[in-house]
């Protein structure tokens, strides 16, 4: 054995990587992505320092309300408030190392509230019983939603809107997406995945759902081109589209490019890419160069074609519009606390206004895929029937079965997806 193979690993202590989770958590807060708020951490203590923002990000209705209890006054220091939630979140995760994460927040926290943060944490370990009891007791500290987003899945969800909100708070599976131009069998694939140590499980012919989610420089085929990281949910498009080679084809809301890049593994088309904006377009040329594939990738409002269109038709058209994305919270624990109700309200009249200026560019016969990653009505069903309301050339079709739309719920499988197809008659 050499020398440097006998040497034990060091982890960073955990007070780096919960100093790092504070600041993200107060940026992210104070509304930045947590993606760019993590940015800032050392390499060492990013993965650690994530993993602890995002589990106080989830639990930060719960944070919130025992902070209150905990609390004499509302603490202005954000980065201190910021760490008790983050300690907080790990205490009741993580119960059985109460001392050393006592002991390491104290050590994370700024001179100034040193004192303040190890009165807090202890505060909380003495009253613990009583403290939980509370907040299981209050909707929002149990559910860690806000109240308006669970008031929404009750009237919409009456017999389980708990399960949905539960399922946000938990960890997202990862799935990919074997590229059907590289005609790599699940079962292959599986056999490579083996190789590296890890595991998982076809869901169908293109579609693998990993045990445990790994680094994409890790997964066998990547760098090739030969898969994709995409939810199973958002590979139902692809299906529901039924795009057929030669068409002309328009992706109208289309990055970061993963259903595009799905649509062009499937089918030889003519795909028109758009995208409002244009860092975000940028993303759906790199995704297309990797996996070696072309679109005509255009920035524009899909609002406007007049700015943007050449006048002829497409056979198909794909909206998957911006939306608050309520399926995916699980993935993007700050949507919960930073989106408001009114929000929603104003989703729902974009996604209307684009689809209505869509409408027009789909030849007769033709269809559009209407999808979002949203769980809310106002987005989905009642977005669809008020467009064949006021569209009488629009018919619905099946998605599935009989149903005329695919409301998939967040589950172990897939995240919250809406799909509804509507044919242009003749
Ligand atoms: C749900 S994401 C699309 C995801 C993409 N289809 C995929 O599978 O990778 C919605 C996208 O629409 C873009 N967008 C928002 N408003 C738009 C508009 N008016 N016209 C075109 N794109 C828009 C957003 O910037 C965002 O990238």
């Amino acid at each position: 054995m050499t020398a440097a193979a006998s040497l034990p690993i060091r982890h960073p202590p955990l007070s780096r990587a919960l100093a790092a989770a504070a600041r993200a958590v107060a940026e992210v807060l104070a509304g930045r992505t947590p993606e760019a708020a993590l940015a800032a951490a050392a390499d060492e203590v990013r993965p650690a320092a994530r993993d602890l923002a995002f589990n106080a990000l989830r639990d930060f209705g719960r944070g919130d309300f025992l902070l209150a209890r905990l609390l004499s006054r509302p603490l202005k220091d954000q980065k201190a408030r910021a760490l008790l939630l983050t300690a907080l979140s790990r205490l009741e995760r993580r119960p059985e190392e109460a001392h050393t994460l006592v002991d390491q927040a104290v050590e994370a926290a700024a001179r100034p509230f040193k004192g303040l943060t190890n009165a807090v944490l202890r505060n909380f370990q003495r009253r613990r019983a009583e403290l939980v009891a509370a907040a299981d007791a209050d909707e929002v500290a149990s559910f860690r939603h806000p109240r308006w987003w669970l008031d929404l899945l009750r009237v919409a969800y009456p017999d389980h809107w708990q399960e949905i909100a539960a399922a946000g708070n938990g960890h997202p599976p990862m799935t990919l997406r074997l590229n059907a131009r590289c005609r790599l069998a699940s079962a292959d694939f599986l056999a490579r995945l083996a190789e590296t140590g890890a595991a998982g499980r076809a869901l169908d012919e293109t579609a693998i759902l990993l045990d445990c989610p790994m680094p994409v420089e890790r997964i066998p085929g990547f760098r090739e081109g030969c898969v994709s990281v995409q939810d199973w949910g958002a590979q139902q498009a692809v299906r529901l589209l039924a795009a057929q080679d030669g068409m002309r084809v328009l992706d109208a809301c289309a990055a970061p490019g993963g259903k595009a890049a799905h649509l062009l593994e499937r089918h030889d088309l003519e795909l028109t890419a758009l995208e409002a904006d244009e860092r975000r377009a940028r993303r759906i040329d790199e995704n297309l160069v990797r996996l070696g594939l072309a679109a005509q990738v255009i920035t524009g409002d899909a609002r406007r074609p007049a700015n943007w269109w050449d006048g002829r038709p497409f056979a198909r058209i794909l909206a998957d519009v911006p939306c608050s994305a309520s399926g995916v919270a699980r993935r993007h624990p700050d949507i919960k606390w930073l989106r408001r109700a009114a929000d929603v309200a104003a989703f729902a009249q974009t996604q209307a206004a684009i689809l209505d200026a869509l409408w027009p560019l789909l030849v007769p016969g033709g269809k559009m895929l209407y999808c979002t990653c949203s769980v809310f009505p106002a987005e989905n069903g009642e977005q669809v029937r008020a467009f064949v309301a006021r569209h009488p050339d629009a018919r619905r079709l099946p998605t599935g079965g009989e149903l005329p739309e695919l409301q998939l719920l967040p589950t172990a499988l897939h995240d919250g997806f809406y799909y509804a197809l509507l044919e242009k008659c003749p």
